[in-house]
């Protein structure tokens, strides 16, 4: 909660990936605080559905078709954003996946260079693009999603995804020192599993589920909303000496 009422009114967010899971979680939490929000996906169609959702809310939405692994798509995102609202105060990176599970001797070339185009490439790309803008206001803040899989490592299953995710918490930490002085506050989120289509590879097997069970105490996964009430936080004028570190929000667990 931010610690003035009506903080997020008129204010902008971007938000990649924000067709689906804690993207769209997230989007509609800012629309509830009255922000302007550019919902921003490689899916057009949910970029939009989650736009429309934002408008009947009462707030302010463009929807912004990108392909973040795309610099040129993510540069005229922001473009876009800050022609439609005048100015923009926050971006979340939530676009992500694994892309595929692959044992670590099984990880070609190919699913390497994927992962970290989407992961760290488009985390990278938006963060160049937004940041003149907001360096320039003297102020912004950048959430980025990583992931538990980065204290993990992924073994067995996904060492590809923790290995950009890390890249992302690394990535993250340094644009937080760098402009510390300037206005800017970045901050990554680690979450353990979280109930989206992401985990929809996992929730069809039943013992792969077990297995993420069995390892939060809380026994259960945590739902998007978890996610994007802590990136409102984060946003917020609630906590303005927060900067640099990665959060875990994991229902005590996920660190096997
Ligand atoms: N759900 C979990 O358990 C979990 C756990 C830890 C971290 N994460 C991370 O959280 C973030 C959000 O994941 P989610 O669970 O909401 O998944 P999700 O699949 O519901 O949403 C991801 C969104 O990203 C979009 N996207 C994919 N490729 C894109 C591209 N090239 N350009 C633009 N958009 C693209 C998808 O269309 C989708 O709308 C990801 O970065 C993921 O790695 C998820």
């Amino acid at each position: 909660m931010p610690r003035t009422p009506d903080y997020f009114a008129q204010k902008t967010i971007i938000i990649t990936g924000a067709a689906s899971g804690i993207g769209r979680a997230a989007a509609l939490i800012f629309a509830r605080e009255g922000a302007n929000v550019v919902c921003a996906d490689i899916n057009d169609k949910g970029a939009r559905d989650t736009a429309a959702e934002v408008n009947s809310k009462g707030s302010q939405a463009l929807a912004v078709k990108v392909d973040v692994t795309r610099r040129g798509d993510v540069d005229e995102m922001a473009k876009r954003a800050i022609a439609a609202f005048g100015s923009v105060q926050f971006l979340f990176n939530s676009a992500g996946a694994a892309i595929r599970r692959a044992k670590f001797l099984e990880i070609d070339d190919a699913l390497m260079e994927k992962t970290f185009a989407l992961n760290v490439n488009g985390t990278f790309y938006a963060m160049q693009a937004v940041l003149p803008h907001m360096l320039a206001n003297k102020h912004g803040v950048i959430v980025n999603m990583a992931s538990m899989a980065h204290r993990r490592g992924g073994p067995g299953s996904s060492i590809h995804y923790a290995a950009a995710k890390g890249a992302v918490v690394s990535m993250t930490m340094g644009v937080a020192r760098e402009f510390a002085t300037q206005g800017i506050r970045a901050l990554s989120i680690s979450p353990g599993p979280v109930k989206t289509p992401f985990q929809d590879a996992a929730q069809s097997s039943p013992e792969l589920v077990q297995r993420f069970l069995a390892d939060v105490p809380m026994g259960r996964f945590g739902e998007p909303q978890e996610i994007g009430e802590l990136v409102l936080f984060m946003c917020s004028d609630a906590c303005p000496f927060m900067t640099a570190d990665t959060v875990y929000v994991n229902g005590g667990g996920g660190w096997r």
